[in-house]
């Protein structure tokens, strides 16, 4: 790939810069090149949340298709292509801590990620219950009630799983065992910068239920990650998708596969809805981290772009391409 910036003083292409190059980790046409100023994405995430699986796969509330929903997330998290370098559930993926909710996430999710090469990080939720957690997904010990944390080097990205669930709660806290590891684990920077993924965002919510089963004591940990090489924040715990900054960090806050909040209401009487599901794409570039919002949905698209129409791009040179592309006709 080229490292020359390509383009001059004016913002206009020089025609002797071919500049293609692959992107790491995806294997689709549309992310073997590279047309614009910014180096192809280090690493991609598939951020995913709140499957809130039942045993049986009963519906949730009874009102709600959660397997069906979360197998229509994994169909379309395949249908982009991607080749993640990870699968990151920020919690809630069971609604009861149930082992048969468990084993089905496992059974649904497990073959999805050996199909595209990724490793699963999973991240308890408030709705989770560590030790039946343990066991299903790991078959560690059912009776271990320590938060469940992890450290993933994904090709020098650091991923930090947090567990923010307090045990018999729905609030969120990071106690003070966990925050000095934090600390630690910190200290010393990874190559790439560090991911942390937790369930309960470390930012407000407008809808005031919410208040009451937020992250306690962010001021705590805002002094831990403030400084260090944290890039960004994944959480979910909302079930809708929102973005804000905590210490200055980047923090996205991924839809849920079960059912999602209905904003289109006042804040006072936001339910939820069979609609609306989400995932996320984080990209991480080298002077930036994306997370792009992709709705599950089933629409007709049009078909103006495809790989024959990249390749026809790739073959000109940058200032043709403006020519083809970008001048208005
Ligand atoms: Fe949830
Ligand atoms: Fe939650």
């Amino acid at each position: 790939m080229t490292t020359t910036d390509p383009t001059d003083a004016s913002g206009i292409p020089r025609d002797d810069d071919t500049d293609t190059g692959a992107r790491a980790g995806t294997p689709t046409a549309a992310t073997t090149v590279q047309f614009g100023q910014h180096a192809p994405a280090r690493r991609v995430l598939v951020h995913v949340s709140d499957t809130h699986l039942l045993a049986g796969g009963a519906a949730l509330g009874g009102r709600y298709d959660a397997s069906g929903n979360l197998d229509a997330t994994l169909a379309a998290i395949e249908r982009t292509g991607i080749r993640p370098d990870a699968l990151v559930f920020t919690g809630d993926l069971t609604d009861l801590g149930e082992p048969d909710a468990y084993r089905r996430l496992r059974e649904a999710v497990e073959p999805v990620a050996e199909r595209l090469g990724a490793p699963i990080v999973w991240v308890a939720g408030n709705h989770d219950e560590r030790g039946p957690m343990r066991a299903g997904l790991w078959g560690g010990a059912a009776d271990d009630e320590s938060p469940i944390t992890a450290v993933h080097d994904l090709g020098g990205l650091r991923l930090i799983a947090l567990d923010s669930t307090v045990p018999g709660w729905h609030h969120g806290a990071i106690d003070a065992a966990q925050r000095e590891w934090l600390r630690q684990v910190l200290s010393e920077p990874a190559p790439l910068g560090t991911i942390l993924a937790l369930h309960h965002p470390p930012i407000p919510s407008h809808v005031p239920f919410f208040d009451i089963l937020e992250l306690r004591d962010q001021p705590g940990l805002a002094e831990i990650v403030r400084g260090t090489d944290v890039r960004a924040i994944l959480a979910g715990h909302l079930h809708y998708s929102t973005s804000g900054t905590f210490a200055g960090i980047p923090v996205s806050v991924a839809s849920a596969t079960c059912y999602t909040m209905n904003l289109q209401s006042p804040a006072d009487e936001v339910n939820g809805m069979d609609a609306g599901s989400a995932f996320q794409l984080v990209h991480v570039w080298d002077d930036s981290v994306t997370a792009s919002v992709v709705p599950v949905v089933e629409a007709d698209t049009a078909d103006h772009f495809s790989p024959e129409w990249l390749a026809r791009m790739s073959a000109l040179s940058p200032r043709e391409r403006l020519e083809a592309f970008s001048r208005k006709r």
